[in-house]
């Protein structure tokens, strides 16, 4: 599985790297990369862009505990310790930090980051207090005018096909969205909400090929069922305490998700995608937390935040998971 994520990993960086001039065996210190990162997602990637949001109820990371660890000066509004995945992405792919679209005065010739902590791929997914999948895409748009106003188009448009479109958002449609609303429950069968979800990510690709995009990254979902708020949910007796309807829902999502970038790919030329099998990876360790010992620390720390930690569980996991996969790398 480690091997898997290093590939995973490794994939990616090549995607973002387009101008490799690597002499020595240790290519990650030595890319010089001209291309640019744009991020899609949720509190997994959520750089602080909900600080700017002006709504009476929040969900925010601006303040103490997140932020802990030093590595920023203060709470950025990461649901993190310190960095997110992409944070460590951009840093081995030698770009600086990707910042949040909402930050005044900033500057996106190196990508920029749209995800906003609890954003779904569905509209309706705390509609009214996150920035949805639909309106990351419209600030897109701004992102690439500004470009060409400022770059030309022959330059914008080198850019955004060399660039890489990374998501990692969908959780939120099934804890809240889906499980935590009795109406949508109603309304829709798991399988049919499943394919909503799944239908509206595949319009979001599109949208983004269809403007220039080429290289696309994707974080699967975690078993959903085993994060801390939907053990509370589970009323069954089974040993790993796991809410198996959301494990089932994050696993037909990601199968689905699976299916939809082999056909995209035989279907859109050009098209390239690395895909993360988070769900296994992290799964492998919830049920089996002995047989990581070589990162007893880390993984025991992870293991408590499973059990025990909400907000910042998944970034802390995906910190890991970075971690890990260099370690391997090295
Ligand atoms: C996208 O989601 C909306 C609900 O927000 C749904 O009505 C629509 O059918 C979905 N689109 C696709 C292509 O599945
Ligand atoms: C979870 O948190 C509760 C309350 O803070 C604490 O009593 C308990 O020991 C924690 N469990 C684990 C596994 O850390």
């Amino acid at each position: 599985m480690l091997i898997h994520h290093f590939d995973f990993l490794i994939t990616l960086l090549i995607l973002l790297s387009f101008n490799l001039t690597c002499n020595t065996a240790s290519p990650l210190n030595k890319i010089t990369s001209s291309s640019a990162f744009f991020i899609f997602g949720d509190s997994s990637v959520d750089p602080g862009n909900n600080n700017y949001i002006n709504t009476i109820q929040k969900i925010g990371a601006n303040y103490e505990p997140y932020g802990q660890n030093g590595f920023f000066q203060e709470p950025t509004g990461r649901f993190s310790d310190g960095r997110v995945v992409v944070d460590y992405i951009a840093e081995y792919a030698n770009l600086p930090i990707i910042p949040p679209f909402l930050l005044p005065s900033a500057e996106f010739t190196h990508g920029a980051n749209f995800a906003s902590g609890g954003a779904g791929i569905l509209s309706e997914t705390n509609r009214g207090v996150v920035i949805d999948l639909k309106t990351q895409l419209k600030n897109f748009e701004e992102v690439q005018k500004t470009l060409r106003e400022n770059l030309g188009d022959e330059k914008t448009n080198e850019l955004i096909s060399e660039a890489v479109y990374f998501f990692s958002i969908g959780s939120n449609d099934y804890m809240g969205g889906y499980l935590g609303n009795p109406v949508m429950q109603q309304n829709y069968l798991p399988e049919e909400y499943v394919g909503m979800v799944i239908g509206n990510l595949t319009n979001a690709i599109q949208v983004l090929y269809e403007k220039g995009g080429r290289k696309f990254g994707f974080i699967s979902l975690p078993p959903l069922g085993c994060l801390p708020a939907l053990r509370a949910l589970n009323t069954k007796d089974n040993e790993d305490g796991c809410f198996q309807d959301a494990c089932a829902l994050g696993l037909a999502h990601n199968n689905a998700l699976s299916a939809v970038l082999t056909s995209l790919e035989h279907i859109f030329k050009g098209f390239k995608y690395c895909n993360s099998n988070f769900y296994n990876w992290l799964n492998n360790i919830i049920q089996n937390p002995s047989l990581f010992g070589m990162f007893t620390i880390s993984l025991d720390l992870l293991y408590l935040r499973v059990v025990n930690y909400t907000s910042a569980v998944l970034t802390y996991a995906l910190y890991i998971h970075t971690v890990t996969t260099l370690i391997r790398r090295f």
